[in-house]
């Protein structure tokens, strides 16, 4: 453990993450740019979430041999590929939305919540989705057991549903053809993909702090102990690839056990929005582990 120090926000440039999503990495940028390999070839996030870190590396430009981008969720992997390839209906249907739910956001949000006709399309799936993340409790996600989303309507007296200009500069990165966005469990990407020079960003769901604090949302199966095991052991393999490995987590026995091996470690003090009591928001500690000098 090398090095302890406070966030300081960092001003980005758009395009910037088009969901608010738990364990968003918007607040640490300014600590993880510092950890940025000076050199890679493909850039890989495969706990992709609000996309933060990749976005800051498209607005630096320091995207040039590709990326390949892939989560497990599949409403927040089907909202990146309509931002690709129909922003435009998109921001159509958001539109619609957005205007439906000035009018009357607690009838609006419950009902497009509840509503049990599947949406039509991609599009539609997709403008649902960014509007419950928009407009429900602090963008939690999380489903029940038969997979519906289950959080409650959040507090905001005029959310920003549809962020035409923010929507079209994604759609413009993301065109590009050497960006890969899928649908995918983390291992087979980086299993079948990976290779030597490339840097690979994991920023898995965080090891709780404590019993009361894990946080299992962003898909049904939820992320354990055993999980972050068979993360570390992959890491392991990336290693032997010679890939580029920086990897995020809560600083725990466990995660500092696991990654023990790793000299380059920064210890990063951060407030987590996750929690719904406030004052419980302060004084969490994380980690930024790389396999390469910084
Ligand atoms: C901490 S969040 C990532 C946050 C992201 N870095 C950001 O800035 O918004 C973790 C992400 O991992 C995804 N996830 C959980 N289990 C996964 C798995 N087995 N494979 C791939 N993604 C997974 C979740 O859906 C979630 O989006």
């Amino acid at each position: 453990m090398n090095q302890s120090i406070e966030i300081l926000p960092l001003k980005f440039d758009r395009p910037y993450p088009f969901v608010k999503w738990a364990g968003g990495k918007s607040q640490l940028l300014s600590v993880i740019d510092e950890m940025i390999p000076d050199y890679f070839d493909r850039y890989f996030e495969p706990f992709l979430g609000g996309g933060a870190v990749f976005l800051h590396l498209v607005n630096k430009n320091r995207i040039h041999a590709g990326a390949f981008l892939s989560d497990l969720n599949e409403e927040l992997v089907n909202a990146y590929k309509v931002a690709r390839s129909n922003v435009e209906r998109l921001i159509e249907i958001l539109t619609t939305y957005e205007r439906s739910y000035k009018i009357s956001p607690a009838r609006f949000y419950y009902d497009l919540r509840d509503s049990t006709t599947p949406p039509s399309n991609k599009a539609e799936w997709a403008a649902k989705f960014i509007t419950l993340n928009k407009t429900c409790y602090n963008g939690l996600y999380r489903v029940n057991k038969h997979g519906r989303f289950n959080v409650p309507m959040g507090r905001y007296k005029n959310p920003c549903i549809c962020d035409r200009g923010n929507l079209r500069n994604i759609c413009n990165v993301l065109r590009d053809r050497n960006i890969r966005i899928a649908l995918s469990d983390y291992k087979r990407i980086l299993l079948e993909n990976a290779k030597e020079g490339d840097f690979v960003y994991l920023d898995p769901p965080y090891d709780p702090m404590s019993a009361t604090a894990r946080f299992t949302g962003y898909t049904y199966t939820g992320f354990n102990d055993k999980d972050q095991c068979n993360l570390a052991e992959l890491v392991k393999r990336l290693d032997e690839r010679k890939c580029l490995i920086l990897l995020s987590n809560s600083n725990t026995p466990l995660i500092k056990e696991l990654y023990r091996d790793y000299k380059y470690i920064k210890m990063v003090s951060t407030t987590r929005a996750i929690n719904s009591n406030i004052s419980k928001r302060n004084g969490h500690t994380e980690l930024l582990i790389s396999n390469y000098r910084i």
